[in-house]
């Protein structure tokens, strides 16, 4: 039995890492068990910031496919698509910012911390678009009446936004849209390797893709705890980057190893190298997939193009009452 529909979302922007997988993609895998899923890869949302750099668009979103497949996303039961392949999503978003207070987006915290973050690196996103972007994500969203919205926490204001955009919709016109909750993702916080969270930005991730032996160099260079200078000092695993990957990869054995540090009776660097043998064994299940599908492009077009006609039916029906709704 469905608990109700969900609907979320990725922008392809980069290379996806553990912090993803293990942060949301996961946690994805298991909703898909329990509701009726639509996960989209939003290109559109990625232009909002990256307007000006197009160039790799095709290939990001290509590999955001292989990440999600091959991280165990079923296209069959959920429908997985890209954004700008179902239309609707824009024309609903013309139709949201008639009646969106420019107050509304203004004040979305998001926005102006954003603004002033890549306008500090130089990058000029003082956009009509980016303005947008929450009203877009409420386009997404509604579309499919979804219920149900899983994702971190710095996305709760967008999904606040929603409720507050669907109420006004319901207000003026014949209510169509229901208000969507925000599901906490019991996501883990992810630290990379120099121990704060893991981020393309930093430098710091270690990639889901990565090979055996850059997992084994990744996590050779994860920072440990600094109070413990030589093997036979004891440790804290409380305050060690290793040891919370333990716990993510390697769950079973937590107890013992954080006992073994505590005593010095193992070292890091040893302690390293069992954990990158666990991620190396539980990321080459994966790797595997992601190799045979990556070996058929022609295949993960289709999976694709399947799920937009799939999304363009439900989409196709909210627009039609939409429009009723709105004398169009
Ligand atoms: P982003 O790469 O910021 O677009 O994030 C995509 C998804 O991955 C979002 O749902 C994030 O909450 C999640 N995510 C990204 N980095 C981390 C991290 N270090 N720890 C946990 N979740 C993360
Ligand atoms: N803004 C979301 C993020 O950066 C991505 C997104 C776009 C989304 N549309 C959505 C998430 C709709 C949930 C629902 O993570």
């Amino acid at each position: 039995m469905s608990k109700g529909r969900i609907f979320s979302g990725m922008q392809p922007s980069g290379k996806f890492h553990l912090g993803n997988y293990l942060g949301a993609l996961e946690n994805w895998v298991k909703l898909q068990n329990e509701y009726e899923c639509i996960f989209a890869i939003v290109d559109w949302h990625a232009l909002t910031s990256q307007y000006e750099d197009t160039g790799g668009i095709q290939e990001s979103i290509h590999n955001m496919a292989l990440d999600w497949l091959s991280g165990g996303l079923d296209p069959e039961r959920n429908i997985i698509f890209v954004q700008s392949q179902v239309k609707e999503h824009a024309e609903l978003h013309l139709l949201l910012s008639m009646i969106t207070p420019l107050s509304w987006l203004e004040r979305v915290p998001t926005y102006k911390d954003k603004l002033q973050q890549l306008g500090d690196i130089g990058k000029e996103i003082n956009t009509y678009g980016f303005l947008g972007y929450p009203e877009l994500m409420t386009a997404d969203i509604i579309l499919y009446k979804a219920d149900t919205v899983p994702v971190g926490e710095d996305q709760i204001p967008h999904v606040e936004l929603t409720r507050e955009i669907v109420r006004r919709f319901n207000s003026i016109y014949p209510p169509v849209f229901p208000e969507p909750q925000v599901k906490l993702s019991k996501a883990p916080y992810v630290p990379g390797i120099d121990g704060r969270k893991m981020s393309k930005s930093y430098g710091n991730e270690i990639p889901y893709a990565a090979p055996p032996d850059e997992l084994r160099a990744r996590a050779r260079l994860m920072i440990t705890d600094p109070q413990r200078v030589r093997k036979h000092d004891p440790g804290n695993p409380d305050v060690c980057t290793v040891y919370t990957f333990h716990k993510l990869f390697n769950q079973a054995a937590t107890a013992g190893i954080a006992a073994q540090c505590r005593s010095a009776e193992v070292g890091c660097v040893d302690c390293k190298k069992q954990l990158a043998e666990r991620m190396v064994e539980e990321l080459s299940v994966i790797h595997a997939r992601r190799a045979e599908l990556a070996a058929h492009p022609v295949k993960v077009r289709e999976i694709l193009a399947y799920g937009a006609e799939r999304a363009r039916k439900l989409a196709a029906a909210t627009m039609e009452e939409v429009r009723a709704a709105m004398n169009l």
